[in-house]
């Protein structure tokens, strides 16, 4: 017999039951419909709107109720629907029929909306922590190699060359972003839905600030279809956490480069890396290589989810149970990758040297003899020109900017001196982006303070 079965004359299909249950998922949500459960009885009882004693005997039952699902002893049934039904089922089977109580004054549908907003709270102070610990692992490789020089890239080609501290502080500026934006999610996830009923309200004189505080939301939802119906605070965090996945990704994308023997820059540690099956020689970047293609079914939960909800009418109808899987899934997806990503950094072995040939052996320098022309008078425009010149002459000759002789150098300017050697050193070509911001190594000096105190305020 359904909680609901009331004015039907015939039972559910099976088929029905199975396509329409949503509990092998949805037990996900089974510790926190238990704690909205208790937060509602308590109301219930405090506003007289049930018996005392009615509202102990359901106290007490949904603490054993919560027992034996933690314990793996309650039986979930796919008949009743989803975690909501089977609580209440569980709970009349350990105190009778005063457990019908409990649904006094409420409808799964605020109940669904409480749950989520419970569970994406959780989730939202996880996440942080973890991406904090993320920073940690970036900003001690930084500070490891402040004064690491490599190669910076634009198109992927050498453009000027840069700090590694440099490079590993914008991932922290990044992240701290994607922490402000989870932050700023927490205000709107933060309402309590509960009282909003099936759509339009309840009829019973219930406590709705009293819930709210009892459950530490900031809050009550103002308008009650409006609580049942929308889905926006799930939408936030699935779009929180797209854009995180992307930072991750490009970050490993840069780590699978890093690591292949054109590019030869980092080593990650064994730990997180696996061989092949056939070429003994492999090591092969696993865990970047699955970030990043795990990040497709992060976006794929916020397109699912836009979708799923662009074209329902107030307010909740059974599409929105559709509104879990993709939460649950992104949420997983994401603190599995966090997790790994803070000691896989840490861990990651920096080839200094090897950077710093690369940029020995590259153009990346150019732009600096262009700008050493222009301050000695000559206008940028014919600065750029001549060391276009220069260049194709050492692409033709083999050879590097570094590698030229005086004479060769002033055959193409007469303003070049033999201060032009010191100049192009990539130690001074990075030490002279001195504005902050910069590569320079006082301003990544700053820059790591900065750092450093936002970390700590995490
Ligand atoms: N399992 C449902 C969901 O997740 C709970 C709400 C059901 N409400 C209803 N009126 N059928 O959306």
């Amino acid at each position: 017999m359904k909680l609901w079965g009331g004015r039907f004359t015939k039972s559910t299909n099976q088929l029905v039951d199975e396509y329409a249950s949503s509990i092998n998922f949805d037990k996900k949500l089974a510790a926190y419909d238990i704690k909205g459960s208790l937060a509602h009885v308590k109301m219930l009882k405090k506003c007289g709107i049930i018996p005392e004693n009615d509202a102990d005997m359901i106290t007490d039952g949904l603490h054993i109720v919560s027992e034996k699902i933690d314990n793996g002893e309650a039986v979930l049934h796919e008949e009743d629907e989803d975690i909501h039904m089977n609580v209440e089922r569980l709970l009349t089977e350990e105190i009778g029929q005063v457990g019908g109580k409990l649904h006094t004054g409420r409808s799964r549908n605020d109940q669904v909306a409480l749950d989520m907003r419970l569970y994406l709270r959780d989730i939202i102070l996880e996440m942080t922590q973890l991406l904090t610990d993320v920073q940690h692992a970036l900003f001690k490789q930084a500070e490891t190699h402040r004064d690491t020089v490599l190669p910076g890239y634009t198109h992927l080609q050498r453009a000027q060359p840069v700090l590694f501290a440099h490079h590993m502080l914008a991932y922290v500026f990044m992240i701290e972003r994607d922490i402000e934006r989870l932050a700023d999610s927490w205000k709107r996830i933060n309402q309590m839905p509960l009282g909003a009923g099936a759509l339009a309200g309840t009829t019973f004189p219930i406590d709705r600030d009293f819930v709210a505080g009892q459950l530490q939301f900031d809050g009550v939802c103002d308008n009650s279809l409006d609580a049942v119906s929308d889905r926006d605070f799930v939408v936030e965090f699935l779009s929180d956490g797209s854009m995180i996945a992307m930072h991750l990704s490009r970050l490993c994308e840069e780590m699978v480069q890093w690591s292949s023997a054109e590019f030869n820059f980092i080593e990650l540690d064994d730990a997180f890396c696996t061989g092949s099956s056939m070429m003994p020689q492999k090591k092969n970047p696993d865990v970047p290589e699955l970030v990043r293609g795990k990040t497709g079914r992060i976006y794929g939960n916020l397109t699912g989810m836009l979708t799923m909800l662009k074209g329902l009418p107030l307010a909740y109808n059974k599409d929105m149970q559709e509104d879990k899987e993709g939460m649950f899934d992104t949420a997983e997806t994401l603190s599995g990758a966090l997790r790994l990503f803070a000691p896989m950094i840490e861990t990651m072995h920096v080839k200094k040297d090897s950077m710093y040939q690369a940029v020995r052996k590259d153009y990346s320098n150019a732009t600096d003899l262009a700008d050493y022309l222009t301050e000695k008078g000559m206008a940028f425009r014919e600065s750029h020109e001549a060391v276009g010149k220069i260049v194709l002459h050492c692409i033709n000759e083999g050879k590097y900017i570094l590698d030229l002789t005086l004479e060769e150098l002033k055959s193409f300017s007469g303003l070049i001196e033999d201060d032009i050697f010191e100049a192009l050193s990539p130690d001074a070509v990075v030490d002279a982006r001195k504005a902050y911001g910069g590569t320079g190594r006082n301003s990544v000096k700053q820059q790591l303070n900065k750092a450093s105190e936002l970390i700590k305020a995490n």
